[in-house]
């Protein structure tokens, strides 16, 4: 039977890390794990709660929060694809939305949320066949996987896919607004104290600047390829 390996994916948002993820676990028939939906479920539920205030994040519940909750994924046929559920309840759509994003940093910075996210991440790495995408997939959750990706690609260009994807949600928001995000995020993503995003020195960079998702699924499937024979 063919090897089965963990695939770590890292990188600056907006890089196209969950599509391209999604798709060689499609490809290889491995469980894909986003491991953002589970900060965004935690920022949903503190959201919630009425925890976060004014940019600031009331702690004092939030030992007991991440013991009561409950967050997972469950195959929606019709989407053909792993839905985020919080406590049972599909929350795919409300993760996403502008208020969780606006707030998924400050509570991504949180050490005891790390801590807690990070056993629950590497509970499910216990078997084989995965692919999990994130900030410190490579560098701490799964430090031994077989694979790992460091994903990057001109900000512009990340600036410009991003904008039409919101454009196609029917969001109105300039490239200039868009771009500005993405770096504000880059820079906290990048200089928070807690795991921040960095390359392992073990990983592959995928540059996708100028690369189709065929190339880069070519790319990778050369890889794993390589490390499942
Ligand atoms: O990939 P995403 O945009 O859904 O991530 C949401 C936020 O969570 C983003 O601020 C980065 C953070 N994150 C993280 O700190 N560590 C991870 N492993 C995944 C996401």
């Amino acid at each position: 039977m063919e090897k089965k390996i963990v695939i770590a994916i890292d990188g600056f948002s907006s890089c196209g890390k969950s599509t391209f993820a999604k798709a060689i676990a499609k490809r290889l028939g491995y469980l894909y794990i986003d491991s953002g939906a589970m900060y965004r479920a935690v920022t949903l539920e503190l959201l919630r709660r009425g925890l976060i205030v004014n940019g600031i994040v009331d702690t004092s519940r939030l030992e007991n929060i991440l013991k009561e909750i409950s967050i997972g994924f469950s195959f929606d046929p019709a989407k053909s694809a792993y839905v985020t559920t919080l406590n049972g309840t599909v929350v795919e759509e409300e993760i996403r939305s502008p208020e969780v994003a606006n707030h998924v940093s400050l509570v991504a910075a949180i050490p005891r949320v790390r801590e807690r996210l990070v056993e629950l991440q590497r509970e499910v790495g216990k078997r084989k066949g995965i692919v999990m995408d994130g900030r410190d997939i490579g560098t701490v959750v799964f430090p031994d996987a077989e694979l790992k990706i460091f994903m990057t690609a001109d900000p512009m260009v990340r600036a410009q896919r991003r904008l039409k994807e919101l454009q196609e949600k029917g969001i109105s928001i300039s490239l200039d607004e868009v771009m500005k995000n993405i770096e504000e995020r880059d820079y906290i993503d990048q200089n928070r104290d807690a795991s921040p995003l960095r390359k392992a020195d073990d990983a592959l960079v995928l540059d996708n600047t100028h690369m189709t998702v065929d190339e880069q699924m070519q790319w990778v499937e050369e890889w794993v390829r390589k490390l499942t024979m």
